[in-house]
């Protein structure tokens, strides 16, 4: 990746041949950056649309890129999307609020829901976002910068034990506990204002020499809590399923094991049908399936993707297709 690009997109290849399933009609790209998948996607639906066209001409395709970083938003309004083959929407927002932005254009149902978890390399090398210890910067780590609470802010409120649980759970962090205690113990005679701070906590914890990847998932983990980026996703996946017009895929990239778990979970569970006991002759539990996984592994990126973009090595791609099966009418077995 050259110095002056912004993010390259992973699987994007990938992505549009799963994703996209038809042609016309609405994709929501949720987590927009550097537009890269939103381009990939709207240029593969645009071609399908025109190869499936009829008489009137190829049905119209609509992208919606959503993003909370503003910067983000900023940069993308102030591109060209000409020749892209579709009509363009940029809203900031979550993208646990994708269905208010389609409430605001009057759109009910979608061809496609994608989102690409995590941060973009722009976020992470920006100087002053704080998102990596690389640099200095103050311990900010919020994507959208306009609400909300810091990093910063974050460790001087939380109790150690809640520090423990998001080290454990969203960094992956062996013995938790003595890092939480090391960063709250520092805390009482230091200042935690800059990715710095955090360094020298981490190495006076350590000694000089400890192992790097200890900073990483610490830094990561900080950013899953400041962002809440767990019940982003599970608000997402959640009403997914009512925006989907049939047909219609919702696609996930997860970069971490606790949300590749959750999206496996949420596809697997739409697909199951009723639950009721097979004693009875009617479904009354109501469940029925809902989604098709597209993929049944999650999809993850060759070695020579990986050698031109390293961080592609952990994203994982899951995909699942709207279905509307009837409700479950077994024949009373006597
Ligand atoms: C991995 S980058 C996406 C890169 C993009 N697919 C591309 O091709 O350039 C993730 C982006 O999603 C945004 N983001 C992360 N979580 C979000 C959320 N819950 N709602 C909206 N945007 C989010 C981040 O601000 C960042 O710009």
């Amino acid at each position: 990746m050259s110095g002056e690009e912004y993010h390259v997109p992973v699987l994007a290849v990938e992505v549009s041949e799963l994703f996209v399933s038809g042609g016309g009609g609405v994709y929501v790209d949720g987590t927009l950056g550097g537009c890269g998948h939103f381009r990939a996607i709207a240029e593969r639906a645009a071609a399908l649309a025109a190869e499936r066209s009829s008489g009137v001409g190829p049905a119209p395709v609509v992208m919606i890129g959503i993003d909370r970083d503003g910067e983000a938003i900023e940069r993308a309004r102030r591109s060209s999307f000409d020749g892209i083959g579709a009509r363009v929407i940029i809203e900031q927002a979550r993208f646990s609020e994708f269905d208010a932005v389609l409430g605001k254009h009057s759109i009910e149902k979608v061809r496609g829901l994608f989102v690409d978890l995590g941060v973009s390399s722009r976020q992470i090398d920006e100087p002053g976002r704080g998102f990596m210890y690389m640099k200095d910067a103050p311990l900010d780590m919020r994507m959208d910068r306009g609400g909300g609470v810091t990093a910063a802010e974050f460790l001087e409120r939380c109790e150690e034990e809640e520090l423990t649980d998001v080290l454990k759970n969203y960094g992956e962090v062996r013995n938790a506990p003595r890092l939480a205690g090391a960063i709250k113990a520092y805390m009482r005679g230091n200042k935690m204002e800059t990715s710095a701070d955090l360094k020298n906590c981490v190495a006076k914890e350590y000694g000089g020499r400890f192992d790097i990847k200890l900073l990483a998932k610490l830094f990561q983990a900080l950013r899953i809590r400041v962002n809440g980026e767990l019940a982003e996703l599970r608000t997402f996946l959640d009403k997914s399923v009512t925006c989907l017009a049939e047909g219609g895929r919702v696609a996930v990239i997860s970069y971490h094991s606790l949300e590749d778990r959750m999206v496996k979970d949420f596809f697997r569970e739409a697909e199951a049908a009723c639950v009721c006991d097979h004693s009875q002759p009617v479904c009354t539990c109501g469940k029925h399936i809902v989604l098709r996984r597209v993929n049944r592994k999650a999809i993850m990126a060759s070695d020579e993707e990986i050698k031109r973009n390293s961080r592609s090595r952990s994203a994982r791609l899951r995909v699942a297709e709207r279905v509307f099966a009837p409700l479950l009418i077994r024949k009373r077995t006597l």
